[in-house]
């Protein structure tokens, strides 16, 4: 998408830049439920990462807790990344309201995870042992999955295993799973693979990456704390184009669209729309203004020229 800029300034966005399912998904769902649940309202954890969207939410009257135990009555909302059953089953036990917001791409995770489980395949997950998303995958198969995550967690897994089945973060990159399958088919007898990859994140990154190659400069927009943000401004600087990371329009600096033509536009997985636009049209105003100082130092040269030539012609006469 090209917007111009109307000045000799072209804006454009990524095809693939902002919101993913997900995250639009669980958005909606918690926003809803922030207009109409007359209940108490709770995230558990931030629903997104991104700090102006969760200060919408918390506008709504929306608050976030860190564990179901600190909520006694209410709605609690769970986020895109999934808990673990227990979690889940927490939160019944209490009678609290549950709205899942769970990614249905990571619920597809979480379910083929507990199946292979139960039919007796050590589970693999390729992932971060951290991520909130792992963790509950890992929940589904009641503790018992192995997560790889660097070289040494290889050392972890048993010499020889009969079934083993394998399952991905959904953000996890295609390189890393591969490495993961071959090494379980060294020493596994019967394997399975799920790949679970959420085609987003490759999407994302590779329109960034094509975009960033046809501008002078890169505006990537999401939060600070944004991993796939971080990761979208990584992918335009190794192509080698200045490339800017920022939350919001006021992070601009003006300073940045002196003798630019041409600025490539992306978002991470967890930046509304709204920001995007904001952005955009803050850029418009920079280089709007921008033309106008143009404008006013001709006019201005202009004038001294003709002053000049006055001064000239009176010296001749
Ligand atoms: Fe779901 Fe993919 Fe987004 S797994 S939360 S649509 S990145």
């Amino acid at each position: 998408v090209g917007l111009e800029g109307g000045l000799g300034l072209e804006i454009i966005l990524a095809d693939h830049a902002g919101f993913c399912f997900g995250v639009t998904r669980a958005m909606d769902l918690t926003m809803d439920a922030g207009k109409n649940d007359d209940n108490e309202i709770y995230t558990l954890g931030p629903l997104i990462h991104n700090p102006q969207a969760v200060n919408k939410l918390e506008g709504l009257g929306i608050r976030i807790v860190d564990e179901v135990d600190e909520v006694n009555e209410g709605t609690i909302i769970i986020r895109s990344h999934g808990v673990p059953p227990n979690t889940l089953n927490e939160a019944k036990d209490k009678d609290l309201e549950v709205l899942d917001a769970t990614c249905p791409f990571v619920k597809k995770a979480q379910k083929s995870a507990a199946r292979l489980q139960e039919a007796g395949y050590q589970v693999i997950i390729s992932g971060d042992k951290q991520h909130p998303e792992v963790v509950a995958i890992l929940g589904s198969t009641n503790g018992q999955a192995i997560v790889i995550e660097e070289e040494e967690d290889f050392e972890k897994l048993p010499k020889k295993i009969k079934k083993a089945g394998i399952i991905a973060q959904t953000t996890q990159s295609i390189d890393n799973l591969k490495t993961v399958v071959n090494r379980l088919m060294d020493i596994t007898e019967e394997l399975k693979v799920y790949n679970t990859i959420c085609t987003t994140t490759n999407e994302r990154q590779t329109s960034a990456a094509d975009l960033a190659v046809e501008v002078d400069i890169m505006i990537v927009i999401g939060g600070y704390n944004s991993a796939n943000t971080n990761r979208l401004a990584e992918v335009c600087w190794e192509v080698g184009t200045t490339t800017y990371h920022i939350e919001t329009a006021d992070d601009l600096s003006r300073d940045w669209f002196h003798n630019i033509k041409r600025i490539g536009v992306t978002a991470g997985a967890s930046t509304p729309n709204w920001i995007i636009k904001e952005v955009v049209s803050r850029m418009e105003d920079i280089k709007q203004e921008e033309n106008v100082n143009e404008e006013v130092e001709e006019v201005n040269e202009e004038e001294v020229e003709e002053v000049n030539e006055e001064e000239v012609e009176e010296v001749d006469y």
